[in-house]
């Protein structure tokens, strides 16, 4: 069975001969056990005779240093057999060509929460998001849509994008799935040295070194950074460094004063020039 739909009109005509509810996950491919558990969890939402779409397109918008985007792994023929042994019906391959025509010139921005966290050191990488996930929503219609709470930022706009712009889909979030040692699942982390894979672990053990404050009632933010910085700097290989370290309000991503409300730490670490970003509910 044909799996694979590379342009919008047959994709679209494929839709109409599936059964509802339609459930989308939008990735840039390369997959993983994480992309793998969104898909599952897809799968579970709709049931055997719902419909589960994957939409794999390396965004080019989104990328703010033309080097990552250049590097950006595209195994697409391993990616359509992990999606046909996972049983996902439809899976969505377009080139940037035909999602993006040469005079295309609207772009959505977010101009709140985006200029926290990722948005603050990627300029324009957020409205690259939210644009092809625009797009996507608009050319599924799905009854669900599902992303990953490793991009917790991204999460964050596009649940504040389908509210402020009535999008007909539900979001839903999958927890971060990780490696036995914590490391959150990434396509960046087969660009790592061995000795940086080994090392990374350092970014979740500082975080819940962070969160484990909690239990003792601590409501200043600046003792939970402290305790996520020391943790991530210590020892730490001389070509590492933060890129952000910051505890804000899980849904404004505003800075906090105070630890009240449900509150996310979230941080972004090179190792060298692969960055990785990972956060902890507090
Ligand atoms: P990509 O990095 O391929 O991720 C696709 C989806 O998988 C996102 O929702 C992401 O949060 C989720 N994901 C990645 N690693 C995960 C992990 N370890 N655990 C759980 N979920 C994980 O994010 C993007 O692509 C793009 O920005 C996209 C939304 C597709 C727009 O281009």
């Amino acid at each position: 069975m044909n799996l694979r739909f590379s342009d919008v009109n047959s994709v679209q005509t494929e839709l109409e001969k599936r059964s509802a509810p339609l459930a989308l996950v939008p990735t840039m491919g390369a997959l993983h056990d994480g992309h793998l558990a969104l898909l599952r969890a897809a799968r579970e939402k709709v049931g055997p005779q719902g419909t589960v779409a994957i939409s794999i397109f390396v965004n080019p918008i989104q990328f703010d240093r033309p080097e990552d985007l250049s590097s950006y792994p595209t195994p697409l023929d391993h990616d359509l057999a992990l999606c046909a042994k996972e049983g996902v019906d439809l899976a969505f391959t377009p080139e940037a060509s035909s999602l993006y025509l040469p005079d295309h010139s609207t772009l959505v921005t977010e101009s709140l929460l985006t200029n926290h966290l990722c948005g603050a050191t990627r300029p324009g990488h957020f409205d690259g998001v939210l644009t092809v996930v625009l797009k996507l929503l608009n050319i599924f219609q799905p009854s669900l849509a599902i992303f990953g709470q490793k991009d917790f930022q991204q999460l964050a706009l596009i649940r504040r994008m389908v509210r402020d712009l009535n999008i007909r889909t539900e979001i839903i979030a999958h927890p971060t799935v990780r490696e036995p040692d914590g490391l959150a699942l990434s396509s960046r982390n087969r660009k790592l040295t061995p000795a940086h894979r080994a090392d990374a672990p350092r970014i979740r053990r500082a975080l819940l070194a962070a969160r484990d404050l909690s239990h003792t009632g601590e409501q200043n933010p600046q003792t939970y950074l402290d305790a996520a910085r020391h943790h991530l700097l210590k020892d730490a290989p001389s070509d590492f460094r933060i890129d952000y370290l910051q505890l804000v309000d899980s849904v404004t991503l505003q800075p906090v004063a105070k630890v009240t409300s449900p509150v996310t730490l979230a941080t972004a670490c090179f190792f060298d020039q692969v960055r990785l970003i990972d956060n902890i509910q507090i």
